[in-house]
């Protein structure tokens, strides 16, 4: 393919050229490599508990159903007939025994096989083999915590391996919040369609903990948890006495996490009830128990290649940004809270998630029209003539550092930093150059192999 298709950017320098956000050509590559090959998050079980329980999710531009069949197995299908291709399903969610086409009432069952055509006797008996036109399904899907990621591509690596080191990050979302592993549920989601590039939001999440001011009026009124205004307005207190880690996996994941310098003490989420303050408390406490000292590893937030983003503290939560066009982008916020929490806790969060997160939420307003008026610029015919700078911390990272006695395993920072963009990008080209899957997962990356290795 052409090699000029990326124009000025040069990751080495710290460059990225504006066209890769706005460019069509580029953006059906994506679809073509990214989003074909790459592990995406679809769906959470405690979605579909129930045998027929399915709920539509989308993978790439696609529409796919995540669904329990009879038998208790979760499939996750193309929503599109194999006649001409009509959504076999044109709901949110709920329960089924069987997906019929709207148009010619071809039908499915929930483990994606061909139940019914009409007239098949008549009109296709000896022709059409059923078992060759079922649904179509991912090639591999793993239910990794209750999370359900799938990908297309059959020679992709198993989930662990794609995630490599960045996969204790995901743990810290999915788990409880006294340390044991699993046991969330999907307390909501909000869907939403913003006219940006879907990188643009990805990368945030990544790690940019640069753009805080603007979130500054958030802060000042301190809607986060901890009750208080001020730069953690937005957070759990426990972040504030923390050393922040920025860390770059070769997988082109990027978190931004943080290590307690001791165990200290804790300060529950600020509320009236009681029963809440102590919840947070006993959970804090058997987590310390269960964890030891790795207890002191906190999450905050981050990207798993391409388009999955959490929030590992608060608002806890799965996003993620699908493509929709090359200037609009879908985001999907899957809320988290601890499956056998009591309601007051659930209610408590719930109203945190909706004040904070999604078209509605006071942060994520501030973000939204960043992306939109900075992607929107990519399109101007002078602006385009011009990179963007992507050398913030350019050269100070460190390979697997031990920081406040806690090994961090990938690239490191302790400082505001750009590296997990400019590593998430690095693994993007690779993408959407078609490598094969040990380029994909970062094993030719000088800078993951060598310790100390310079960036
Ligand atoms: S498109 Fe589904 S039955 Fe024809
Ligand atoms: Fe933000």
């Amino acid at each position: 393919m052409d090699k000029n298709i990326f124009g000025d950017t040069d990751l080495d320098a710290g460059v990225v050229d504006r066209k890769i956000f706005v460019d069509e050509e580029i953006y059906q590559r994506e679809l073509e490599t990214v989003f074909t090959r790459a592990w995406l998050f679809v769906g959470h079980q405690s979605q579909i508990p129930n045998p027929g329980d399915f709920f539509t999710s989308r993978m790439g531009e696609e529409s796919v159903i995540l669904v329990r069949d009879k038998k208790d197995e979760i499939h996750v299908f193309l929503n599109s007939c194999r006649h001409r291709g009509m959504k076999v399903c044109r709901y949110d969610s709920g329960n089924t025994s069987l997906f019929t086409c709207p148009y010619h009432a071809w039908t499915y069952s929930t483990d994606g096989k061909v139940r019914g055509i009409p007239q098949y006797k008549d009109l296709y008996e000896g022709v059409l083999d059923r078992e060759k036109w079922g649904l179509i399904e991912v090639a591999q899907l793993v239910n990794y915590k209750g999370a359900v990621f799938a990908t297309w591509d059959k020679d992709a690596p198993d989930f662990e391996t794609y995630m490599g080191d960045a996969l204790m990050h995901l743990d810290m979302a999915l788990d409880c919040r006294d340390g044991r592993p699993g046991g969330s549920e999907v307390i909501g989601v909000h869907r939403w369609v913003l006219p940006t590039n879907w990188k643009y939001t990805a990368e945030n999440f990544l790690g940019d903990s640069y753009h805080n001011p603007s979130h500054r009026s958030v802060d000042l009124i301190g809607i986060g948890p901890s009750g208080r205004a001020g730069v953690k307005g937005r957070r759990d207190g426990e972040l504030e006495t923390a050393t922040h880690v920025w860390i770059n996996f070769p997988q082109g994941h990027g978190v931004h996490s943080a290590v307690q310098p001791s165990f200290g003490n804790y300060t529950p989420p600020a509320s009236d009830d009681p029963e809440i303050g102590e919840y947070f408390r006993e959970c804090h406490r058997l987590r310390q128990e269960r964890l030891g000292e790795e207890s002191r590893l906190l999450p905050f937030t981050g990207n798993f290649f391409p388009n999955t983003g959490y929030h590992g503290g608060q608002p806890r939560g799965l996003v993620v940004w699908h493509p929709h066009g090359v200037d609009k982008t879908e985001g999907w916020r899957f809320f988290l809270v601890d499956a056998d929490a009591p309601k007051s806790v659930k209610d408590y969060l719930r109203k945190f998630y909706m004040r904070y997160s999604g078209p509605a939420g006071m942060t994520e307003q501030d973000d939204m029209e960043n992306w939109l008026y900075a992607s929107k610029s990519c399109k101007g015919v002078i602006a385009r003539r011009n990179p963007f700078n992507y050398q913030l911390s350019k050269d100070a990272s460190q390979q697997n550092p031990t920081v406040n006695g806690i090994q961090i395993r990938g690239r490191v920072t302790t400082q505001m930093t750009e590296h997990m963009a400019r590593g998430y990008y690095r693994r993007w080209q690779d993408y959407v150059n078609d490598a094969d899957w040990d380029t994909l997962l970062g094993k030719h990356d000088p800078r993951h192999n060598v310790v100390q290795a310079a960036e």
